[in-house]
Parts: C-alpha cells; structure tokens; sequence
C-alpha cells in the first residue's frame, strides 16, 4: 500500500489532508513537526512525504533533504506561505519535489502528487536506502553532499563493503546531472586487451570480432556520471590513456582517430589507499592527483558500531519480505533480532563491513523460523570472512596461449556474469551482444543459474517492498 507522511504544525490541516489521503487509499502517518517526521520516516520509509516548510525544531528544507540523503524514492511536496516561495524554488533543485503556496487546493495537491511519484520513480530507479546516524557516517554524507554541489571529480577511498558505490549514487543524485545517466564500470571485471573499448569504445574492425563500431562507458556516461570502481587495479598501460580523458574530457576510440568529447563527472572508488599504489610504481602519482581533487574516505563498520544495530534490523525487516532472494519470507512476520543479539553483533569484527553484517542477518533469517533471532544465530551463522570479501571480486581469467578460442569465450562469459551479480541484461551490455546470445551462452556453457549469483545483497528494486511492514492501521475507503 502506499505510504504517506503529513508533516504540519497546524492540527486542522494535519486532519483534513490525512482524511482526504486515506479516502484515496493512501496509508498516513501525521507528525506535529519535522523531528517527529523524521524519526516516522526512518521507520516507515514513505513514498511520499508532504510537508510545511515553518515548523518549530527541524524545518520542511531540513526534513526534505534528510529523507532524500536516505531514499531517492521518496518523492517531497512542500506547503509552503507565500513569502518563502523563492527558498522553495531554491530547495527544489534537490530531487523529486514541488511546492504549493498555502493555501492548498487539494485538486492541485493530487496533481502535484502524481508528478512528483512519477519523478520519484524516475529517480529513484536505481538509487538505495542509507541506514546510520553515526557521527561519522552523517560526516561522510555531509561531505558527499558538499561534493555533490561541485562538479569536481570525486575520489572515495574506503574498505571493501562499506557502501562506496551506495555514495556514488547519492552524489550523482543529488548533483546537477541527476537527469543523465549513472554508468559503473568495474575496472577489475575486464582483461587489460578489453577494458580499453570498455571505458573508450572501438570502431569498426578494431579487433578480431569488432563487427560493429561501439561506443565506450565514458561515451555512454556523457551528460552524467561515471564510477570508475576500483580504479587501483586499472593496468598501467591503460592510465595515460585515462589521464588525459579526464583531464581533456576527450579520447579516441580503439581503432580510430577521430577525437570524442564528453561532459562527464568521474568518480572513482578504491579499497585499497592509491598513495600506497603509487609507492609501490603501480598506479601513476599525476594520474592520482587529477583523480583525487575531492577526496571522501567512508568509515569501516568497526568505527561506527553505533549504526550496526539499526543495519541489523533494517536487513532482518528486508530479508523477512516474502521472496526476497530465496529466503521463505513468513508472510506478516517479521524477523527480530533479539536485544543480547544486536549487542552481540555490535561487539563484533566485521571485517567485510556492511555487506558482511548483511550476509549475516540474511542467513540468520533463512535459518530462523519467524520470530525472535536470539544469539544462537552466530553459531549457525558462523561468518567466513574470506568468502564475504571476495563475494563479488570477479575471477581472474586464466587465459594462456594456446587456449580455445571457445573456452576462452566461456571464461568471459562466466567473468561477466559474475561480476552483474547474474544480471544478464546487463552482461549483454557489457559484451555487446544480444540477451538471447546471452541466453544461449548460458545453455551452451552450462554456466549456473541466475540465483547461484546472488550474494545475497538487497537489490535496490526489491528494497521499498520490504519496508512496507504489515501495520494494521487500516484505512478509510473512498
Ligand atoms: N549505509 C548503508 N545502508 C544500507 N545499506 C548499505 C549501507 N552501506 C552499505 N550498504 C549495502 O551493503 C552492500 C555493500 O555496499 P556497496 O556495494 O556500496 O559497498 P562498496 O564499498 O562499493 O563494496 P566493494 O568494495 O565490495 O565494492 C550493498 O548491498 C549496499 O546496499
Ligand atoms: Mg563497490
């Protein structure tokens, strides 16, 4: 069912807009001011928030820009009086949102709410929920939020697991490019030979099996964002080439010499700190220095246990949703973790971070039978770090002279599946070919089947359903 938060000091428009909305088959909640909002936000994760700008303690423009740092789904509408119509305007450009002059034709207010969803749904596509409070993750989207705002290249440096390409995407969410696309390219889920036409595209002929002219991830991401993930393993060879795409915004193809332009922001992520790299003569120091103008550094779980406990429940409230990657999902029960529990998961090392703990409460979830998890759960659940940190580090191919061009074609199928996490619409894009030849591919090989793939992680698809938890408020009929 939908969901919506009403926002108001004002206790008459608070009732008539929660009257009006519930007769339309919305589910409400009402706050009295923007703490209130925030903290019902937090649990209920709405679809749509409308909200007074003047309220006492924290303000419509604040409560508009918490819920977009933690929900790119959610869509805003602000009532605001007639006097605050340019700092509206001004808070607009952030997103999915509109604002109505007080007073408010609820006729005009249903329309508002139909484009702001579509927005929303744009939007929010292919952006994920940010969970924690901790000083230093709040510190860390604050400083995504202030890089948002610029268009310089951004830097995120931070272990394996701790949500860099979550932060990716907010920045390009919140950033002026928000409308173009967002492209992601692993530099580690190619062979050197393959990643140059990855990032620059090939012209016809270019190599054997070049059939057709192709254009690159930086050409795809014009306009917008590129994510260059795990930039650290890009091969030598190719970072001169890199260089001067970032600083000239200008490369060629493979194989031909006509020059492209484009008008992109690069992000680039890396687990492991690129100084270091540069120390050891495997990542070029000037290259280093032009990616690095904005650097973000997000913190291990380790220095914000404070947040683990809100991240266990968030993962117990999504694996408990029924379906969500293979698990039985009671239907109307949710999974708690128990209180000795959430302590006990605070006290521990978590060194795949928060895809680590994800895993975790997925499997204690699997195993559980509805209801309470106790701490039993971390005996059966014995984590295994290895296999966590290498869950989505794609294999390295074993490609040898000699080889059959046919196993050699199996081994880049198989490396590209993995490294979508089994997405083949995806993985056709990344080879340039069709979804069938994938299809077929798949068949041929014997590679295994699409659920064998999923590390168990939330997709950010999936994600709102199991928000919607099973509250028994019920609500007006129209
Ligand atoms: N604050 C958060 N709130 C909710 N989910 C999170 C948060 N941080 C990370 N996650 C989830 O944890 C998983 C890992 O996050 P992400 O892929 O962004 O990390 P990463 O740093 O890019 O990891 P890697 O180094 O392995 O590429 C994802 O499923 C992501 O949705
Ligand atoms: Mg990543």
């Amino acid at each position: 069912m939908k969901r919506l938060l009403i926002a108001d000091d004002d206790a008459g428009m608070r009732a008539a807009l929660e009257a009006r909305f519930q007769r339309r088959g919305w589910l409400v909640d009402v706050a009295v001011n923007g703490t209130e909002a925030l903290a019902k936000f937090r649990e209920g994760l709405h679809s749509l928030v409308i909200t007074d700008v003047r309220m006492p303690g924290c303000d419509g423009f604040e409560l508009m820009r918490a819920v977009q740092t933690s929900s790119g789904r959610t869509a805003v509408i602000l009532l605001t009086a007639y006097g605050c119509v340019p700092d509206a305007v001004e808070a607009m450009r952030n997103g999915a949102c509109d604002y109505l002059v007080k007073p408010v034709c609820f006729e005009k207010l249903e329309l508002a709410v139909e484009q702001v969803l579509r927005r929303a749904e744009k939007f929010g596509k292919d952006t994920e929920t940010l969970i924690g409070h901790s000083p230093a993750w709040e510190q860390a989207i604050d400083r995504a939020r202030q890089a948002a705002a610029t268009d310089a290249d951004i830097l995120i440096e931070a272990e394996s697991g701790t949500g860099k390409e979550l932060i990716a995407r907010l920045i390009h969410r919140l950033s002026r490019r928000k409308q173009e696309p967002f492209i992601a390219l692993n530099c580690t889920a190619f062979p050197e030979s393959l990643l140059e036409s990855e990032l620059f595209g090939h012209a016809r002929g270019a190599f054997t099996g070049a059939v057709g002219a192709r254009p690159g991830k930086f050409e795809t991401a014009n306009g917008g964002t590129l994510l260059l993930d795990e930039v650290g393993e890009m091969p030598l060879a190719l970072q001169p080439k890199l260089l001067r795409a970032l600083q000239e915004r200008e490369f060629d193809r493979l194989g031909s010499n006509q020059t492209v332009h484009v008008d992109i922001r690069v992000i680039a992520t890396t687990n492991r700190p690129l100084e270091a790299a540069v120390g050891e003569g495997r990542f070029r120091a000037d290259l280093y220095y032009r990616l690095n103008v904005i650097p973000i550094s997000l913190p291990p779980l380790r220095d914000r246990a404070g947040d683990i406990a809100e991240l266990a429940e968030y993962f117990a409230g999504f694996y408990s949703a029924p379906g969500i990657n293979g698990t039985h999902g009671t239907v109307g029960t949710q999974a708690r973790l128990s209180g000795e529990l959430l302590a006990r998961l605070e006290e521990q090392a978590w060194p795949g971070n928060v895809r680590e703990l994800a895993n975790f409460v997925r499997r204690a979830v699997a195993l559980s039978r509805g209801g309470e998890i106790g701490v039993e759960a971390l005996e059966h659940g014995k984590r295994q770090p290895e296999k966590i940190l290498s869950s989505r580090a794609p294999r390295s191919p074993e490609w040898k002279p000699g080889l059959s061009l046919g196993e050699m074609e199996r081994q880049l199928f198989a490396m590209t599946l993995e490294s979508t996490g089994g997405n083949r619409a995806r993985a056709a894009e990344l080879l340039g070919v069709s979804l069938r030849t994938v299809r077929n591919k798949v068949r041929e090989f014997g590679l295994p089947p699409r659920d064998n793939y999923r590390n168990g992680l939330p997709r950010a698809d999936l994600r709102n359903n199991s928000l919607q938890n099973n509250t028994s408020k019920e609500h007006l009929c129209p």
